[in-house]
């Protein structure tokens, strides 16, 4: 499954010396980009503008009492809440110190070091939130709830996707939402400065669900877990749920359609579509990304959903955190949603519109940039920020001319 989790490990892996620079580079960036988007938002009309303004002259007193909300996780922002008295995120004691008796057994001294910090803290599974957006599902129905998986870092992304396929809209009535999924900054020099960061996109699109726990590649899976828990406790009202990466592209209007059709053929309840992997097997080249050692895992994977991006319903979506609960955390993402299925009895279904491997498995093929077939599929890994804004105007194009039936 390479490609699929998106290539989030390489930036957490890179020598410290290494990143320090363009981080700070990245951030004066990010920074006067806020600047002028401020400026800009200021120019329009509506309530927008007022909440930008407001947030633009918070000052310092008045942000640390923000971020005081935001600390305290999910508790003040429930009452916020318009739809009153539910409970709020209660995983606000952090337990997570390491799991020193495994140190001791045969099992771990024979596993690969670089699994040793995940074993170890494998029973940590939910956190507190730096930022929660309970209202964001309360207050009337979300047809479609459009989660991505995102890192501080990759802000082009996120910026991409919110003009893009992420674009809060209601397409004929259906309203569709866009949050995006983050950790917390690997501590280090700029952690703070990223913090910081974050939390100004956040007062900006309010659009960020940010747990408290060190977003890297093996903790994706918590993101999982975190997330599905958030969604049974906030999202009552929300009928699909898309979750998928933030360097995808996806056609809006496609997966809307696929998302009729199973509502028409009555299919919506255990509704799992995606590019489905079937018969895998653990990789064991120590050079991969999804190595896994025999120590860890030394069976065939069940059938699952490559985690660049997949549709469920929101029953579904609700058994599969029941379900998650009872199974051990595994640190590639997508296996471990495949375990959690397997646990329900059921296995996802594939469509050929979900193409989280590319269009075709040569990179280098023209297909890969041809807009048409972009019309017709539903997601494809996967593009940089530029190549999605670029795709998107294209694909969106009256004059663009595709022949009725284009087969790949
Ligand atoms: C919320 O519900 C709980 C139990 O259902 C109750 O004890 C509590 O008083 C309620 N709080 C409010 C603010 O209504
Ligand atoms: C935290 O969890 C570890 C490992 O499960 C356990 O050994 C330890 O006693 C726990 N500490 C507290 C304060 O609960
Ligand atoms: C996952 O996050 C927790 C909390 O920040 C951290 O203690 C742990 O080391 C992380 N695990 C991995 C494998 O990075």
């Amino acid at each position: 499954m390479p490609g699929t989790a998106g290539d989030m490990d390489h930036l957490f892996r890179r020598k410290r010396v290494g990143l320090l620079k363009p981080l700070l580079s990245l951030s004066l960036v990010f920074v006067s980009f806020l600047m002028i988007h401020k400026l800009k938002l200021a120019e329009k009309d509506g309530a927008r503008q007022k909440h930008a303004r407001e947030t633009y002259w918070c000052d310092a007193e008045c942000a640390s009492s923000k971020k005081g909300g935001g600390k305290t996780a999910a508790g003040s922002g429930a009452q916020r809440a318009p739809s009153g008295n539910r409970s709020s995120w209660d995983a606000q004691i952090l337990n997570c110190s390491e799991d020193a008796s495994l140190r001791s057994q045969g099992w771990f001294q024979r596993l690969d070091p670089r699994f040793h910090q995940f074993v170890l803290y494998r029973h940590c599974r939910y956190f507190p939130m730096l930022l929660n957006h309970p209202e964001k599902c309360a207050g009337g129905e979300v047809h479609l709830l459009m989660v991505v998986k995102s890192v501080i870092e990759q802000h082009d992304r996120r910026e991409a996707v919110r003009k893009t396929w992420g674009k809060e809209r209601a397409v004929e009535g259906r309203k569709i939402t866009t949050l995006f999924l983050l950790g917390s900054p690997a501590s280090g020099k700029d952690a703070k400065n990223l913090q910081k960061l974050i939390e100004y996109e956040d007062r900006l699109y309010g659009d960020i669900l940010q747990w408290d726990f060190m977003d890297t590649f093996f903790n994706l899976t918590l993101k999982e877990v975190n997330f599905l828990k958030w969604f049974d406790l906030y999202c009552p009202g929300v009928r699909f749920v898309f979750k998928g990466d933030d360097d995808v592209f996806v056609n809006t209007n496609n997966l809307l359609d696929l998302i009729d059709f199973r509502v028409e053929a009555r299919r919506e309840a255990d509704t799992m579509v995606g590019d489905t992997i079937l018969k895998a097997i653990p990789i064991r080249n120590r050079q991969s990304k999804y190595y896994i050692p025999r120590e860890l895992y030394d069976k065939p994977y069940p059938p699952y959903v490559g985690g660049g991006g997949f549709l469920m319903s929101s029953q579904l979506a609700r058994r599969l955190f029941v379900a998650s609960e009872d199974v051990e955390l595994y640190p590639i993402d997508d296996v471990f949603l495949g375990m959690c299925l397997e646990k329900l009895r059921l296995a996802p279904e594939t469509h050929p519109g979900f193409r989280t491997f590319g269009i075709t498995k040569h990179k280098v093929s023209p297909m890969n940039s041809e807009p048409c077939f972009f019309k017709q599929l539903i997601l494809v890994h996967k593009l940089g920020a530029e190549e999605l804004l670029r795709m998107w105007s294209v694909v969106h194009r009256e004059d663009l001319v595709c022949a009725k039936k284009t087969s790949i």
